[in-house]
């Protein structure tokens, strides 16, 4: 008998960034994900209500006998993953700020760490919490890129529009006398713009994000025992036609609109 399957959520595509590394690292797997994109963005919603968003999404995920949760969204992640953890015990529950951040303090050559995600992840200070607490001597700029979100879900990963929008939010850090040496994509959505941040942050630093360092640590805690036949099931609250087609350039493989299943939470 098969243990079941991984849920994994977000408020939209941008959790398939780390479904696809979940399903690079524990190939034998198999995940249910769930976009709550009926109600995305989280980033600028408060505190409580993305607990309560990810409280659902959560449970709908446990109704279908999930083995382990990953909440691959870091706004969640920042607000919810406590509450999650106190609420299914007998799981693993993994978050995507932690391993970031752990990441960032690994690849940072001088701990001068800059950090980008939505407006309630950076408001949140999950990640300056987390990075101090690996690294106390870190200094850690931040900076709320919220737009950067609706230009991945239009898929616009690659136009002047979005290079624009990249060069206001971060080009003061890489033009002036001090860069850091060391950027993380604090939001599941930025992975897809990488290419485009690379242009304006130059080749030197490092580009960190979550997806393949939470993939490691579920495998961790998991062990060596996760099997099951490689599925997937793709759920979300709105959208199963732009869910396909945006989703499928997150997830580096083509989408069915048929078989994303629309859900009521
Ligand atoms: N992908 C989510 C994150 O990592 C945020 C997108 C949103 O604002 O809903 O924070």
């Amino acid at each position: 008998m098969t243990a079941g399957p991984i849920g994994v959520f977000d408020s939209g595509v941008g959790g398939l960034t780390v479904l696809r590394a979940l399903r690079e690292r524990l190939p034998d797997a198999d995940f249910v994900y769930l976009g709550d994109t009926a109600r995305l963005p989280y980033g600028t919603k408060s505190p409580d209500t993305v607990r309560r968003y990810a409280l659902q999404a959560a449970e709908a995920l446990r109704s279908r006998q999930v083995q382990a949760l990953v909440v691959a969204c870091n706004t969640a992640s920042g607000f919810a993953l406590d509450a999650l953890a106190a609420r299914w015990p007998e799981i693993p529950v993994e978050g995507v700020v932690e391993p970031g951040a752990a990441a960032a303090c690994r690849r940072s050559a001088h701990g001068d760490i800059a950090v980008i995600g939505t407006e309630a992840t950076i408001r949140g200070g999950a990640y300056q919490d987390a990075i101090r607490r690996l690294r106390p001597d870190a200094r850690v700029r931040v900076r709320a890129c919220s737009v950067f979100v609706a230009l991945a879900e239009e898929g616009w990963f690659d136009s002047p529009a979005a290079e624009a929008v990249a060069r206001a939010y971060l080009a003061d850090w890489f033009d002036g006398p001090e860069p850091p040496d060391t950027l993380v994509l604090g939001c599941t959505h930025f992975p897809v713009l990488a290419g485009l941040i690379r242009r304006i942050v130059g080749d030197e630093l490092a580009l960190v994000d979550s997806a393949s360092t939470t993939a490691a640590v579920l495998a961790e805690r998991l062990g060596p025992q996760v099997d099951g036949g490689g599925s997937v099931t793709f759920l979300a609250t709105d959208g199963a036609e732009r869910f396909a087609t945006v989703g499928s350039r997150f997830l580096g493989t083509p989408l069915d609109p048929a078989a994303v299943e629309i859900v009521d939470l």
